[in-house]
């Protein structure tokens, strides 16, 4: 067992320090309060490598491990948990499946774009009537020759107004739960789609999460993604890696307050002393540091699991439990921290608190990892 972090991986993580202190922090709080999507940054995150971190260069990725690729997200999501989100779907929900269940012909066409950062992507499982019960989507396609006739509307679609195109997940079959699923890449232009309603959120507000609304449209066949009916596999092993990516994200948020924190409670005196002082508040910034540490162990063993090609579900849904709950908890003490400042716009705290309660509902609540880890523990 090794702790230490590769030459590259360092020099990765620095890089996106280094370009989230510039680039993302800065305007991290006026992008939430206008609810203004990032789109310039995302473009220079194509530049340096971030949109495909992990496909292969044959298809315009950078080829890095799954390690670096979280440490990327995670100084990404210190700067701005939306930015990070963004990018985290564009990786691990979109590039990733095109990979490896797209053909050649897919990858040329919508792999190397989304991968060099010139293309969004955006993932579509979730309906009105299915959150949580992923598999009881309606949304529906119908096979008619050579295209599929899709009518329905899909929601909470992150990315889903700036996507250029979107791996969509659609019933083929109404006699089967599951295997009733199938796997599309929907280009946006195709007649018949539009963007829906776009949701006015608590947090991440910079990034956008909208309805995508099917009347007629006409996905042509060779956009189906697999084999018609293996959608809701690839949806489930997407999420085992999408959750790794919001586990980043939620140690991202949760860095972010601790540092904010020990700077605050530094400076700030009170009774004749700093804040940091205070042994209740020195307790405070010991457990925040302590829980982001184990909440980063969890996630370098689930990113080891995956580099080295083993079954992680279980280990990314223990990560992102984890991570995520550690983020919410985390920025809720820092703003007790920063006491009533901490509950104005003045200080960074409050958006991190709003911006950590996703992490707890988004790629499976808290709960459904808590069934993927019983699961896998019980064996059933
Ligand atoms: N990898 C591969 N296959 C898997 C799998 C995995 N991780 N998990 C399940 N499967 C397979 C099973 O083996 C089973 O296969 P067979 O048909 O061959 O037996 C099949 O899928 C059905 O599995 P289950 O019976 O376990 O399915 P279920 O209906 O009980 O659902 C669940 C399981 C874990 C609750 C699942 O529905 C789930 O994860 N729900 C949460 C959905 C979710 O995370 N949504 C997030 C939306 S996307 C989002 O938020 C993105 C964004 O924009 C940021």
């Amino acid at each position: 067992m090794d702790f230490k972090f590769t030459e590259e991986q360092e020099m990765i993580r620095d890089t996106a320090r280094d370009f989230a202190k510039e680039h993302l922090a800065p305007l991290a709080g006026a992008r939430d309060e206008e609810q203004q999507f990032p789109i310039e940054v995302i473009r220079q995150l194509g530049d340096l490598g971030f949109m495909g971190m992990m496909v292969n260069e044959k298809w315009g990725g950078s080829g890095l491990d799954a390690i670096s690729y979280v440490l990327a997200i995670q100084e990404l999501s210190k700067g701005d948990a939306s930015a990070g989100v963004i990018c985290s779907v564009n990786n691990s929900l979109v590039c990733f499946n095109i990979e490896k269940y797209g053909t050649d012909h897919q990858k040329e066409t919508y792999l190397k774009p989304l991968a060099t950062g010139q293309a969004l992507g955006a993932y579509s499982l979730s309906e009105s009537v299915s959150g949580s019960d992923a598999a009881g989507l309606q949304c529906f396609a119908e096979k008619k020759g050579d295209h599929y006739l899709v009518n329905g509307t899909k929601m909470w679609v992150t990315n889903g107004l700036h996507s250029d195109y979107v791996v969509c997940f659609l019933r083929t079959d109404k006699s089967h739960k599951t295997r009733g699923i199938s796997a599309f890449i929907v280009d946006k232009k195709f007649p018949g789609f539009k963007v829906g309603k776009k949701e006015n959120k608590l947090g991440i507000r910079a990034s956008d999460t909208t309805e995508l609304v099917f009347e007629n449209c006409m996905v042509p066949k060779e956009n189906l993604l697999g084999e018609e009916g293996m959608g809701f596999k690839i949806a489930m092993e997407t999420l085992d890696g999408g959750r790794i990516g919001i586990s980043a994200q939620a140690i991202g948020i949760a860095e972010g307050a601790l540092e904010e924190s020990v700077k605050y409670t530094k400076a700030r005196e009170q009774f004749g002393q700093p804040l940091a002082k205070f042994q209740a508040n020195e307790f405070k910034i010991a457990d925040m540091a302590m829980r982001i540490d184990a909440s980063k162990l969890l996630l370098y063993r689930a990113c080891a699991m995956k580099d080295a090609g083993e079954k992680f579900g279980k280990e990314a849904a223990m990560a992102k439990l984890f991570a995520s709950e550690t983020a919410m908890w985390a920025t809720t003490q820092a703003v007790q921290l920063h006491g009533g400042y901490g509950y104005t716009k003045e200080y960074p705290v409050e958006r991190m608190m709003r911006d950590a309660k996703i992490t707890e509902i988004y790629e499976g609540t808290s709960e459904i990892q808590r069934i993927v880890i019983a699961r896998n523990v019980l064996n059933w």
